[in-house]
Parts: structure tokens; C-alpha cells; sequence
């Protein structure tokens, strides 16, 4: 079925290259400027969608065995995630219930249960309490509940999921509306984790908005990679979550598509059936509210996922970055790998974000009323009212939303 909708997609594009055209959406839409510096708002933001909808905390990839987990912050919010022993995972508050200890430096490691190393409790890695130090003196434990704090947690299509709120019964399948479904065309569960970072950069929906725009590309990354690739963007959605792609251009080929690999170009005239899976998923695949993964062939086939998070303020928030390969690369792949990713360091770091942080400045005068998304950004408007609908719903629980 996902192959079918890709497929699709890929006839939706190839109509579109051949007659010059891209969907646009009606009018000009505008969003109020003070949304990406306002203090409540941004509050609301984090408090509202970030803590409350599944977000991706990890790759199958970094936690492949039983007995691995990662320790992370997000949003103020200590994370551990593990694999318990029959192979599923399971994500809990990294904070021991007798006094709040961090049980987990944030990192990744292994271990088939949690010992607290304030007061030295343990844990089982179904987070159920195997002991308490001295139990006669504490006192009567059983009659609290002193178990971990389970946090609902999925992994599907090589990528995990974890909702901040531990009572949420937000059904993840709603939420992802079948994009777990495309996304396991990557197979990501058996790439390799290359390279990772971090990076600091402006309000988390001035960099999103980055993200899901490719209007920018030829100017604002014409010295990187930029020069000769369209600014032109079709957007597929599956609930709030969208794929970003460049209709092909003719007779002219995008500097972008790879050299070596299969590509759209090799492609175009042969029928939709003989397509490889690789060129039917090329472009930026983004997952609602934070995430961005973008093909590249640096070494080979690989993607770069962004995974971003609101940082301490509305102008700050915090990128991981991950370069994922689909094989282990050899020692020449490894180097135009490492040259690749240090590239997009500069990309986003340099020309993005750098970006982002100066025109957050000019927004925070006033002077400048809204930002704007033209009839060929429809990507950031269907961000931005998903955002709102999230802030603006009565319903709690968000099941009537997905
Ligand atoms: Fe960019």
C-alpha cells in the first residue's frame, strides 16, 4: 500500500514537471508576528504540544539490544528509554519515585535494571521497584506506589516515540495517520548511526518553518548547495505530518540529485514500477512537531534527522542531528560521509539558523505585524494551523484531532 501511495505521489510530481506547475494553496496567509516571540505562547506551546503529543525521542538504531537505554532532557523533562527483555520499549521518567533522582546520566548506555545512585533503590526494566536500601528502617513501602513513572512509548518504522504525559491515551496510530507506514520504506532499524550533534538555534518554529521550505534554497544556500536547485515545493500531509519534494525539473537535472546512485533523473521515462524505493523516497520527510529528515548521498545513501526541541526561552531551541547511513560505510565512503555532514553544520548553523536568530530580532520590534506564507508555501500554513489547533482545542486528550 505505501509503495502504491508513493507511486502515486511520484505521478502527482511527474504531471507537474512536465507542465512547469506546483499546487498552490488560495490567498496569502499570515501569522501573527508576536506568535514566535510571545512568552505565553510559547508556553502554551511547549506545555500544550510538546507535552502532549507522542514526539521522537530515539532511533531504534541507538538502542538496538536488550538492556539498552538513553537518558535524554526534553523540555525540561527527564527521559530514559530502554529495552526491556522481551525486546519492547519502554520510556519512564529518568527519576527515582523515593526522593527524584536522575537514576540515568543523559547519554546513551546498558543496563538490565535502574539503581538509583542517591539512595541506591533499584528498578526492574519494567520499571516495577525490585528494592528499597533498608527496608526495615524506611518503613512500609509497599503501601506507596513506587514504581517508575511509565511514559507511553512506541517503535514503529525504526524510530521511537514517547509522550510526556503518562496518563495520555492518545492512540499513536491516529496521530501518525499511516506516515509510520512510509517512513518504514527507509528501513531505518538496520541503518547506522554515523555521526551525531547538537546545535543551538532561534525559536523552534522559525527553524521548523526552515524545515518545510524549500522557497529558500537557491538563495539563502546558493554558496552551499543551493545554486541551481528549485525553489519550487509540492507538499504531501498525512494528518500533520508532511513530505516536502521538488517537482523534477526538465530538461535541466537538480546539481542535487546524486552522483552514483539511482536517481529521479535515471528514472523519469521509465515506468513508475521499475522505480527503486530509494529515488520513490527522496525529499525532506517531516514528522509533526519537530522532526526533519532529509535524503543525502555523502558516502552513499543516507539522510540527516533533525530533531529539534523549544529550548530555556521563546528564542532558543536546541537541534540533534543525526547522519544515518544505510550500510556501514568503508574508509573513502566514511570520509565524503564526515565531509557531507560537516557541510550541513554550516548549512543549517551558518545560513539557517543564523538566519532565523537575526529575523526573530526584527520580529520582536513590532514594526513587523505578520510573517507571511505565500500560495506556494502551503507546508508552513499547515504547520502553523495545526499549532493553533493544538493551542486552541477544548479537547484535552487530542483524540478528536487525529
Ligand atoms: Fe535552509
Amino acid at each position: 500500500m505505501s509503495r502504491e501511495k508513493l507511486i502515486e505521489i511520484a505521478r502527482i510530481n511527474k504531471e507537474h514537471s512536465l507542465n512547469g506547475t506546483i499546487e498552490l494553496e488560495d490567498g496569502i496567509f499570515e501569522v501573527p508576528a508576536k506568535n514566535y516571540f510571545d512568552r505565553d505562547r510559547w508556553q502554551q506551546e511547549v506545555d500544550l504540544i510538546f507535552k502532549r503529543v507522542p514526539l521522537v525521542l530515539g532511533l531504534s538504531a541507538e538502542i538496538p539490544n536488550i538492556g539498552d537505554y538513553k537518558a535524554i532532557e526534553v523540555v525540561g523533562v527527564p527521559v530514559v528509554i530502554t529495552r526491556d527483555n522481551k525486546g519492547e520499549v519502554r520510556a519512564f521518567l529518568n527519576a527515582c519515585p523515593h526522593r527524584g533522582a536522575q537514576l540515568k546520566e543523559v547519554g546513551l548506555g546498558n543496563s538490565t535494571y535502574f539503581s538509583c545512585p542517591y539512595h541506591g533503590w533499584t528498578f526492574n526494566d519494567d520499571g516495577s521497584l525490585r528494592g528499597i536500601a533498608t527496608p526495615k528502617d524506611f518503613g512500609d513501602a509497599d503501601k506507596l506506589c513506587l514504581d517508575l513513572i511509565s511514559l507511553p512509548a512506541s517503535e514503529k518504522a525504526g524510530i521511537i516515540w514517547v509522550t510526556l504525559n503518562p496518563n495520555s491515551d492518545l492512540n499513536i496510530d491516529s496521530f501518525l495517520s499511516g506516515y509510520d507506514k512510509m517512513l518504514s520504506n527507509f528501513g531505518l532499524e538496520n541503518w547506522h548511526i554515523f555521526n551525531y550533534r547538537t546545535l543551538k538555534g532561534p525559536n523552534w518554529k522559525v527553524a521548523y518553518d526552515g524545515y518545510l521550505d524549500l522557497y529558500h534554497i537557491p538563495v539563502l544556500h546558493k554558496d552551499t548547495f543551493g545554486d541551481n536547485f528549485s525553489n519550487r515545493a509540492m507538499y504531501y500531509n498525512w494528518g500533520p505530518h508532511q513530505k516536502v519534494i521538488s517537482p523534477y525539473r526538465l530538461p535541466q537535472q537538480d546539481n542535487f540529485e546524486p552522483e552514483g546512485l539511482p536517481s529521479e533523473k535515471d528514472y523519469f521515462d521509465k515506468p513508475f514500477e521499475e522505480w527503486p524505493m530509494s529515488v520513490l523516497m527522496a525529499g525532506v520527510w517531516t514528522i509533526f512537531p519537530h522532526i526533519s529528515i532529509a535524503s543525502f548521498t555523502g558516502g552513499g545513501r543516507s539522510i540527516m534527522l533533525s530533531q529539534l526541541f523549544p529550548g530555556d526561552k521563546p528564542e532558543d531551541s536546541i537541534t540533534h542531528q543525526y547522519y544515518l547511513m544505510e550500510k556501514k560505510p568503508n574508509k573513502k565512503q566514511a570520509k565524503e560521509a564526515h565531509e557531507q555532514f560537516k557541510l550541513l553544520k554550516y548549512v543549517v548553523e551558518i545560513e539557517d539558523y543564523k538566519t532565523g536568530i537575526n529575523l526573530q530580532k526584527s520580529l520582536k520590534t513590532g514594526m513587523i505585524k505578520s510573517v507571511k506564507f505565500g500560495r506556494n508555501e502551503g507546508g508552513g500554513r499547515r504547520f502553523h494551523k495545526w499549532v493553533d489547533q493544538l493551542l486552541n482545542t477544548e479537547d484535552k486528550n487530542l483524540t478528536s484531532l487525529f
